[in-house]
């Protein structure tokens, strides 16, 4: 299919990116309106690299001096994308109506899917911090190939695996092309380590402990000597797991004000499920994309 055909499927090219039509309304608001503020941490992911746990750990980490009691944190009864909004799907919805972002706790946690060259100005010159979280394209791929068919209209059919993989390839899907998105924050958080913050998703799965110690410290707020004793970052870890969100009620039914299914951002949270989907050629094709994308970029999956 043409570009033209892809824009009738309700995707829109904006500054080199496939943004949906949902999606450019609050683009286009959040750019005009949205003032980022020194305190403010913006999360930033492509769609399935790991959004829903960052939301949590992020959550979890920075307000963690208000929820001391394990039993009644926030995140165990309500979803981590309403603790954490979506700054073009949630909260830029309409474009008459701004929301007043005035009277949130700082510091304020937001997310987005939006590349770097589309971010409302404030959020790139202001002293706000910036995580984004990447991961490996063909864990991505899979994830979003599950994650779009059970978000398909009933009755509208699922897109097979090769259809779902010529146009992720060609960088036709939300936010995409994702090599390109990857990349616009990477040399960002090259350029400006103190306000950018670059992780892969496979790399807090392996060292969780590490890089939540990391993050802290990146977001002004290092675990002191008393919470190291008495294990906050182990508690923090085991909160935002995998196995303890995706089985909490709040996260197993209902749906988003942005009309998605809770349930849908819980599959398996593991690395490397690729390998149970993605043919020889598949993979063969997808690393070629990636080796020649970030060749000399210093990035590697
Ligand atoms: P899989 O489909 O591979 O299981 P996003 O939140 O950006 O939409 O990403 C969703 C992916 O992250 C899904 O991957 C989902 O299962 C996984 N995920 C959600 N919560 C997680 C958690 N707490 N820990 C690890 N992975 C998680």
């Amino acid at each position: 299919p043409t570009e033209k055909a892809w824009v009738a499927h309700g995707l829109h090219k904006y500054h080199g990116f496939w943004l949906s039509t949902k999606q450019m309304q609050g683009v286009l608001a959040c750019q005009k309106h949205f003032q980022a503020v020194d305190s403010d941490i913006v999360l930033v992911t492509t769609l399935k690299s790991g959004t829903t746990w960052f939301q949590a750990l992020l959550f979890a980490l920075v307000k963690r001096a208000h929820y001391l009691d394990p039993q009644r944190h926030p995140l165990l009864t309500e979803n981590p994308h309403v603790l954490v909004p979506n700054l073009e799907f949630d909260v830029y919805t309409d474009r008459q109506v701004l929301p007043d972002l005035s009277s949130l706790a700082r510091p304020r946690l937001i997310s987005t899917h939006l590349p770097y060259v589309c971010l409302p100005d404030s959020v790139k010159h202001s002293g706000c911090k910036v995580v984004y979280v990447c991961r490996d394209p063909k864990d991505v791929f899979v994830s979003l190939w599950h994650f779009s068919n059970k978000l398909r209209p009933v009755g509208s059919g699922t897109m097979s695996l090769d259809e779902a993989f010529d146009k992720f390839c060609r960088g036709v899907n939300t936010s995409g092309p994702f090599w390109d998105h990857v990349l616009g924050f990477w040399k960002e958080s090259l350029k400006r380590p103190e306000s950018a913050f670059f992780i892969k998703f496979e790399e807090m799965k392996q060292e969780p402990a590490l890089h939540l110690r990391r993050l802290a410290k990146f977001l002004g707020c290092p675990f002191s000597p008393e919470e190291e004793t008495h294990g906050v970052v182990d508690g923090i870890l085991r909160l935002c797991s995998f196995e303890n969100l995706s089985n909490l009620d709040v996260n197993k039914s209902g749906i988003l004000s942005s009309g998605m299914e809770k349930s849908a951002f819980f599959r398996k949270g593991e690395v490397g499920d690729w390998m149970n989907y993605l043919t020889t050629e598949m993979v063969k094709k997808l690393d070629s994309i990636t080796q020649e994308k970030f060749h000399g970029s210093g990035l590697k999956f």
